[in-house]
């Protein structure tokens, strides 16, 4: 697949869709805030832009048509919405965008702790966004363990993206994607099933977090640099 052209950051109104979309948007890449709301997601693409200042090329649109306009689209949304959202997408998905899906089913989306994850029939939620999209949609899982308070901070965000896809080339845009993120390396985490992993991840972190008041992220050590070089 060639290099995507416009982001959508659906659920991007939300803490961590707008963290990544400031970033995004702050490397100049080409966003789009998607809400279930319009005018929701342009007040977001609004703060986003003067925060970055007149550069920024960030907008906001139902997440419909956010999704149709863009060849990425990246999922910040609860489990909770997860299935029906994709359901909603898929007639707008275009033919050669991709997915990045960073929603973690937590607990809390039914009621249960932030610190527990659900058993998701798949084996993870980014493999069930590869069962609901389009044939022929390559989906990768990211960012789950990348904090939405260090996002939107100032400063670099201190940790790895551990990226998991089974299409080489996406998996390799995310990375890139990743690494327009100042601080984070991105490190190809292998198969998308491995996602079940990642996702367990930010329960543990969220519980880190209450225990002993910080932000935590995730760093792995032990590997040769050419681990984080992209191909
Ligand atoms: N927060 C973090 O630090 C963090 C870190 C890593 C991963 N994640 C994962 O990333 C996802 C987003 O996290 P978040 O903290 O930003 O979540 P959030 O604030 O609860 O939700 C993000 C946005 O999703 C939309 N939304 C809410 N309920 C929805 C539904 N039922 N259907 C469709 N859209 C809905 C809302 O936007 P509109 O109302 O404008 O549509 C909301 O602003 C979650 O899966 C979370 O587990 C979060």
């Amino acid at each position: 697949m060639s290099t995507p052209q416009a982001i959508a950051v659906l659920g991007g109104t939300g803490p961590e869709g707008f963290g990544l979309a400031l970033r995004w948007a702050q490397a100049g890449e080409i966003v789009i805030i998607g809400s279930r709301d319009a005018k929701r997601a342009q007040d977001a693409a609004e703060k986003i832009k003067q925060r970055v200042g007149a550069s920024a090329v960030i907008s906001g649109e139902e997440n419909l048509i956010a999704c149709a306009a863009a060849e990425l689209l990246v999922l910040t949304i609860p489990f909770e919405g997860h299935a029906d959202l994709l359901k909603q997408l898929k007639p707008a998905i275009r033919p050669g965008s991709m997915v990045i899906d960073a929603t973690v089913p937590l607990a809390a989306s039914v009621g249960g702790r932030a610190t527990r994850t659900l058993g998701v029939w798949q084996g993870s939620a980014a493999q069930q966004t590869a069962e609901l999209v389009p044939k022929g949609i390559p989906v990768v899982a990211a960012f789950q363990n990348a904090g939405a308070e260090l996002l939107n901070a100032e400063g670099p965000v201190e940790c790895d993206v551990i990226v998991c896809s089974d299409d080489p080339g996406a998996s390799q845009i995310a990375r890139a994607l990743a690494t327009k993120i100042p601080g984070v390396r991105a490190i190809d985490g292998g198969k998308l099933e491995n996602a079940r992993i990642l996702e367990q991840i930010t329960a543990l972190l969220i519980g880190l977090n209450i225990r002993h008041k910080g932000h935590s992220g995730i760093r792995i050590t032990g590997l040769p640099d050419a681990a984080y070089k992209l191909a």
